[in-house]
């Protein structure tokens, strides 16, 4: 059966990823609804299927449109957000509206039109851990978000959690680690620092840079979203991650080292208020329950293709640099 799939923030960086996972894996037709904030970008979804692709400019939180377009699919995919902490600090205002307002009137629809739907989600509902902690995030470690981003995503999660057992809507959710890979926003620390060396700009590093994520590249969480939304169970929640554990330090001379650059021609800034320490997840269950491996396993290819692409994707990332870079010298970074 050729599904009809609604696709919300398709135009941005792990959204517009996952479309073009869908549509060259699958015989699936993606809707994307998008409000093109200053995160979406049109270019991200060049060279889709015409026939098979459809593009909807508009608000999550506006019901009206949401209304139409759920009674027009059979399954919904919840990427759109606001989803940078550094953004947050500054003014969560826009981080309440879109995430906890927007998936309201989405799980609103999804109840009205019983449409499956599949909630992503992130690890920092769960905070940090301790460098030297050997414990990783699991599906069963409590909520305890540090930023205005993570927290409105983890009211994003129980606001799911809650439209499930109370209204019986169909819905999964997935919370995954960092994501690299193409067309993400240079605001993000790694096209940052890539965009950083390409420009003649040293990169910059929060803190001492000890604070550890856990990447992983933004294909294998579109397969990994696949994965849950054929076979995911209604109601359960699962871990996205791919065993890729690094500290910051290390990405950035990793970078450099690739780029040509010296190992050390990098700036420490002013630290990120609240900077969680360390995020790791344990992706067992998804594994053993539903199958799911990643592919993109060796980072130093990741990150050597990725370093690629933004060499030979300027215009896409060109029009956006100068400003994050003013917003983030108002902050001393
Ligand atoms: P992004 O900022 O690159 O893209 C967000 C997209 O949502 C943009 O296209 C934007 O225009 C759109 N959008 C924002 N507000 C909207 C609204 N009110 N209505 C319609 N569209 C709107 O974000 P991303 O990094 O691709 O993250 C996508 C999702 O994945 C988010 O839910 C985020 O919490 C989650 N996530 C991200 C990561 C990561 O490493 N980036 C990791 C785990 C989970
Ligand atoms: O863990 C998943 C989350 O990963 C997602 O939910 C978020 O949407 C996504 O933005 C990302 O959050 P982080 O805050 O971890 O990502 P960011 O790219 O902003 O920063 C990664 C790390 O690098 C973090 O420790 C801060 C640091 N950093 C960031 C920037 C922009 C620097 O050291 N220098 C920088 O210039």
């Amino acid at each position: 059966m050729v599904r009809k799939l609604l696709v919300t923030g398709g135009a941005g960086f792990i959204g517009s990823n996952f479309v073009h996972h869908v549509l060259a894996h699958t015989d699936d037709h993606v809707t994307v609804l998008d409000k093109l904030t200053y995160a979406g970008n049109l270019a991200s979804l060049d060279g889709l299927p015409e026939d098979r692709f459809r593009f909807v400019e508009g608000d999550i939180a506006d019901q009206g449109l949401v209304d139409t377009l759920f009674g027009e699919v059979d399954a919904v995919v919840h990427y759109a957000a606001e989803s940078h902490n550094d953004n947050s600090l500054n003014d969560p205002r826009p981080f309440l509206d879109t995430n906890i307002i927007g998936t309201y009137t989405l799980l609103e629809a999804a109840r009205k039109h019983d449409r499956r739907f599949h909630h992503i989600s992130t690890d920092e509902v769960y905070g940090d851990l301790e460098l030297d902690d050997p414990a990783r995030f699991t599906e069963n470690t409590p909520y305890n978000p540090s930023s205005p981003y993570s927290s409105t995503k983890a009211g994003s999660d129980l606001l799911v959690r809650a439209w499930v057992r109370s209204f019986g809507v169909i819905a999964t959710i997935s919370n995954c680690s960092n994501n690299y890979g193409p067309y993400q926003h240079v605001e993000k620390f790694i096209p940052r620092q890539i965009t950083n060396v390409i420009r003649g700009i040293r990169p910059k590093l929060y803190g001492a840079g000890e604070n550890v994520r856990d990447w992983i590249h933004a294909d294998d969480h579109s397969s990994a979203v696949l994965t849950i939304l054929n076979n995911g169970v209604i109601g359960e929640t699962y871990l996205i991650g791919a065993d890729g554990e690094k500290n910051n330090k290390d990405v950035v001379e990793l970078i450099l080292t690739t780029m040509g650059q010296p190992r050390d021609a990098y700036d420490h800034v002013t630290d990120r208020p609240g900077h969680d320490l360390r995020y790791a997840i344990d992706s067992t269950k998804l594994r053993t329950e539903l199958g799911w491996t990643p592919k993109y396993q060796n980072f130093e290819q990741g990150i050597t293709n990725t370093i690629t692409w933004y060499q030979n994707n300027e215009p896409w990332w060109a029009p956006t640099k100068d400003g994050v870079e003013a917003f983030y010298a108002t902050r001393g970074q």
